[in-house]
């Protein structure tokens, strides 16, 4: 028989179609006012998929519209204190080779008092923060085929984890 405990243990998942760069920054500034100390938000998606508009986006809405906020590909994590009274690390996890290295990084403080945004999570593997939402970027495959696929619509796939679960229906719309 199953237990009742496996089923609030299931990830709650939605799908939001984000037609232009405007509605996926959209997604992080709604996204912005949900955060809570001991959070992590994972980007996943190829190449052009929008993370890095998405990451902007957040970190702009909790810092400053001015903030740069570039892709910290080779600090591999970079740090804002934020308008929300905790910080946000930025973590770009490309060039990690070892999960370990994540937690040598601060991952584990990232998560004790503040918040993790983290691109590339596909490198920790299996060993993932419990409070997660991953949000999964992926361009329909017929604009693949385009040369440019810029312009083109973005799916979103968002999944609960932990305590998420019980946010995630603020952004099932706008
Ligand atoms: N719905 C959308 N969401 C995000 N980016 C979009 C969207 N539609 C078009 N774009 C464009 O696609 C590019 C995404 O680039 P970027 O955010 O750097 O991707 P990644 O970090 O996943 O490689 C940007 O030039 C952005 O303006
Ligand atoms: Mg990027």
């Amino acid at each position: 028989m199953e237990k009742p405990s496996s089923m609030s243990s299931k990830a709650e998942m939605i799908e939001r179609k984000l037609d232009n760069a405007f509605q996926t920054r959209a997604l992080a500034e709604k996204l912005s006012d949900l955060l809570q100390i001991g959070d992590a938000i994972l980007l996943r998606g190829p190449l052009g998929a929008g993370k890095s508009t998405l990451a902007r986006a957040l970190v702009r809405k909790l810092t400053s519209p001015d903030e740069e906020a570039p892709s910290p590909t080779f600090t591999l994590v970079q740090s804002y204190p934020t308008r929300a009274g905790f910080d946000l690390y930025h973590f770009d996890l490309y060039r990690l080779s070892d999960p370990d290295e994540a937690y040598e990084l601060g991952l584990d403080e990232a998560l004790s008092d503040g918040v993790a945004l983290i691109e590339w999570p596909e490198r920790l593997e299996d060993r993932l923060p419990p409070n997660r939402l991953d949000i999964e970027l992926s361009v329909p495959t017929s604009a693949l085929l385009a040369i440019d696929c810029e312009d083109e619509p973005r799916l979103a796939r968002i999944t609960a984890f932990g305590t998420w679960k019980m946010r995630i229906g603020e952004l099932a719309h706008d």
